[in-house]
């Protein structure tokens, strides 16, 4: 039997598992997805352990993702954004992918949106905003990042090419945007918007990392003002799609990993 997991701390209420167990179920391979929660300390023993046992791929998150860079083999995208959220057991070598951003790039293209010369508004600034990031400034968007602290925002957008601003700069930039992304935490079980309704426009595509609930508040609002929405399901889905393509080297089961990640993303709300 194949074993894959997810390291993190904590890691308790993750739909990976599920998620990926389904892709497994559909097409009939021995294989199963765990989790682990070893202590901060216990990283490097963590991963040479998992190496050592024979586990053919790891899941990343919340708070290894960057100190896991020094112990894998990063690929190019993994090592541009600084976070690997997906390591690959091979042979020898340990591999680093960062899949948060082929997410992205996936869950934006499965709508029917290319960001390609559009102008692109990114609220946020953290981690996920720069897997994201990186995927709208190589898709060669205009990007403009809108952050809280705009310090963060202006590091970003350095490292980007894009332009920074502070959020009172929203009623200026959203309504000349064609897609807005919620990169931030802001709407997560909680009925707040990172973007007053107001701004918002049936020009606009709009992307929510948010996924408790699926229907933010953003997202509510969005639907009201005519624009086309993405749900925070879609980029959960697709870097785990990512991730079972790397690993595999299969084509992953795409429609029964959505069913499960939202089936159980409705029993989390019930
Ligand atoms: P992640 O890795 O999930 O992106 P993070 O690195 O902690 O998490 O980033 C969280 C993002 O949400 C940041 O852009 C943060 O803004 P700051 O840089 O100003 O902290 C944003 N955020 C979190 N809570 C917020 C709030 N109440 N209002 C506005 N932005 C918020």
């Amino acid at each position: 039997m194949d074993v894959y997991g997810l390291i993190g701390n904590p890691v308790g209420h993750s739909l990976s598992p599920v998620m990926h167990e389904a892709a497994y179920d559909e097409l009939g391979l021995d294989a199963a997805y765990v989790t682990f929660e070893p202590a901060p300390d216990h990283l490097r023993t963590a991963i040479d352990g998992a190496a050592a046992l024979g586990i053919s791929g790891l899941n990343v998150t919340i708070p290894f993702k960057q100190d896991v860079l020094d112990q894998v083999l990063p690929d190019e995208t993994a090592a541009d954004i600084g976070a690997v959220n997906t390591i690959s057991f091979e042979d020898d070598r340990v591999r680093g992918y960062n899949t948060d951003a082929a997410g992205a790039r996936r869950a934006l293209s499965h709508h029917g949106v290319d960001p390609s010369g559009k102008q692109v508004v990114m609220v946020g600034a953290g981690g996920a905003a720069r897997a994201i990031g990186y995927v709208l400034a190589r898709a060669g968007s205009h990007l403009h990042v809108a952050n809280r602290t705009v310090e963060r925002a202006e590091e970003l957008a350095s490292f980007l090419d894009a332009s920074a601003h502070g959020l009172p700069a929203l009623p200026e930039l959203v309504p000349e945007a064609e897609i807005l992304i919620n990169a931030t935490s802001v709407g997560m079980e909680e009925d707040r918007t990172p973007v007053p309704p107001e701004l918002l426009h049936g020009d606009l595509t709009v992307m929510d990392i948010v996924y408790t609930p699926l229907e933010t508040t953003l997202l509510t609002a969005a639907e009201r003002a005519g624009a086309r929405t993405i749900d925070g399901a879609w980029m959960l889905l697709y870097q785990g799609v990512a991730a079972f393509e790397v690993w595999t080297g299969r084509t992953a089961p795409v429609d029964a990993m959505n069913r499960a990640l939202r089936s159980g993303l409705g029993e989390e709300r019930s």
